[in-house]
């Protein structure tokens, strides 16, 4: 049995106290019910080095979908299928779009889905997202998940003034980038290049006037959004 616990695909990027995070590890975890896939991805991301989200993303996107039964979700960023996993499992809806830039990723996403009915819902697009929600007609979705690359973090939150339907939701990904944001984990010059650029945008959502935010921390630090109505 294949358990979801709080502890990050990579290890390192956990902000709980060594103490807490032992005693957090021996209660029962949320347990996904398509072991099969959930293992078939962490090996993946384990031997090919493929960034997913962390188990307690997972545990928040999942049961953001079971309270929120969003009818329109939009992923931004593809990767290893692990949040499309966590967004389909409990999603009733009418349509789930996934953006993804890279050939080999949605190729991959694509196999699964053939192979595992829980991911038949996903539409993978493979495309630049900033050209997806530029150029296609404005759609009005209940949850974004973005999961891309960090410079992009600012176009996205822009967009997402006019594809969030009404008290839709807006969830991004690595807002701590694994401690280098603050200096507790080494960084080298690219890493404190992208630091400051997720700094910034930061102190841009936390501010942001469209959005009720906040930046929790679960995995490596994950920013919430709530359009206002
Ligand atoms: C961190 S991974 C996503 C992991 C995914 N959330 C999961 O849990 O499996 C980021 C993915 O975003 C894709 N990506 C990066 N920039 C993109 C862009 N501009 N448009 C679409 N996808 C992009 C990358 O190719 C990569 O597969």
């Amino acid at each position: 049995m294949v358990k979801l616990s709080v502890q990050t695909a990579f290890a390192e990027n956990t902000f709980l106290k060594p103490s807490l995070l032992e005693y957090y590890e021996t209660l029962p975890a949320y347990q996904s019910p398509h072991v099969s896939l959930v293992e078939g991805i962490k090996q993946r991301a384990r031997e090919e080095m493929v960034p997913i989200i962390s188990d307690d993303v997972f545990c928040f996107l999942s049961q953001l979908v079971l309270t929120k039964s969003p009818k329109r979700i939009l992923e931004v960023g593809v990767g290893g299928c692990y949040s499309t996993l966590a967004m389909l499992e409990n999603f009733n809806g009418d349509d789930f779009i996934s953006l993804e830039v890279s050939d080999q990723a949605i190729m991959k996403a694509m196999e699964l889905r053939d192979e595992y009915d829980v991911l038949k819902q996903a539409q993978f697009v493979f495309c630049n997202a900033l050209d997806y929600l530029a150029e296609a007609p404005k759609e009005s979705f209940d949850l974004i998940f973005v999961d891309i690359q960090k410079k992009h973090y600012e176009t996205i939150l822009k967009y997402s003034e006019e594809w969030l339907s009404p008290r839709g939701l807006i969830v991004f990904d690595n807002l701590f980038f694994s401690g280098h944001v603050c200096g507790t984990a080494e960084t080298d010059k690219g890493q404190e290049r992208k630091s400051e650029i997720i700094r910034r945008f930061n102190e841009n959502f936390l501010s942001c006037e469209f959005l009720t935010t906040a930046i929790y921390p679960i995995g490596d630090g994950l920013g919430f959004g709530v359009k206002r109505p």
